[in-house]
């Protein structure tokens, strides 16, 4: 029982997968989460790249707060622990903002920031009581936990077309500063990625516009879009016993984007 366990929402594609994957080669139990309505057709529990690794993925919308409480606690049931829980499904909007109708704003905020905040909630009912965490030796007797939310360079800096985007990243850090304070007494820590611009499914649009791609390529100083694995180096970080005293931070992953 001395393997750590990790559950990644969105882990199926793009910055996900990759974390996932990263931290099933670095000796974790994982889980993933994806919707059941999207991908292959097949259940998810069949996707290959995920088997071969030993990622077990759980059929999951992140704004069904009682599935997701369900999956926390099975992995907790089954394996005794779950000592990392990475927020990382997203979606995406390129909608003007005078455009944006209720249902596309209720489906950005309810996926980017409320199931950020109610996974977060899940994870700390069922983490106060009982140990052990990531964090010190001193806290793992007390129970707690460490929590991962990948936000934006957006909700730190503005651009067009991602106005409610944008919102509920700058609120993911807010919360995961609040939060951090909140429990930190309980053994939590709680803390944001901020990922530039990630070559995913996400920045598809970006990525066909040849000349808008030069442009941004323009603006990052390391002069390349960022990989999933960019991002999964300082999750991997995050969620270490080495990061015991790191709490209420957000790290930028940008190749220098935010820096100018
Ligand atoms: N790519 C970037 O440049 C970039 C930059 C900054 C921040 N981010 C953030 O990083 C995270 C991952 O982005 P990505 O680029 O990897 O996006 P992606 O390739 O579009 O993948 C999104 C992931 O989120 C899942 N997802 C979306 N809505 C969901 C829901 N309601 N319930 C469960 N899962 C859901 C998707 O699952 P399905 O397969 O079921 O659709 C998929 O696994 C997002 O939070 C995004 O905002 C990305």
């Amino acid at each position: 029982m001395t393997q750590k366990t990790v559950l990644i929402t969105g882990a199926t594609r793009g910055i996900g997968k990759g974390v996932a994957i990263a931290f099933a080669d670095a000796g974790w139990i994982v889980y993933g989460t994806g919707r059941p309505s999207t991908g292959s057709g097949r259940p998810l529990s069949e996707t290959a790249w995920a088997a071969e690794k030993k990622i077990i993925l759980k059929e999951a919308d992140v704004a069904d707060q009682p599935r997701m409480a369900e999956i926390m606690q099975d992995i907790k049931d089954k394996h005794g622990r779950l000592d990392c829980l990475i927020n990382n499904a997203g979606v995406a909007s390129n909608t003007p903002a005078s455009a944006l109708g209720d249902e596309e704003i209720a489906k950005i905020i309810d996926t980017n920031f409320k199931a950020v905040f109610t996974c977060c909630q899940s994870y700390y009912k069922m983490q106060r009581k009982s140990g052990p965490s990531t964090g010190s030796g001193q806290v793992a007797a007390k129970g707690g936990g460490c929590i991962i939310n990948i936000s934006s360079v957006l909700g730190i800096v503005g651009t067009s077309l991602a106005s409610v985007y944008s919102g509920t990243k700058g609120a993911v850090i807010s919360m995961t500063k609040a939060l951090a304070i909140e429990w930190a007494n309980s053994g939590f820590r709680v803390n944001a990625i901020c990922p530039g611009f990630i070559d995913t499914d996400m920045t598809d649009m970006l990525k066909k516009r040849e000349s808008v791609m030069a442009k941004m390529l323009e603006f990052i100083p390391l002069k390349r879009l960022g990989t999933p694995e960019d991002i999964a180096a300082p999750a991997i970080m995050l969620a270490s016993d080495g990061a015991a005293y790191i709490t209420g931070q957000i790290i930028v992953v940008d190749g220098g984007l935010t820096a100018m």
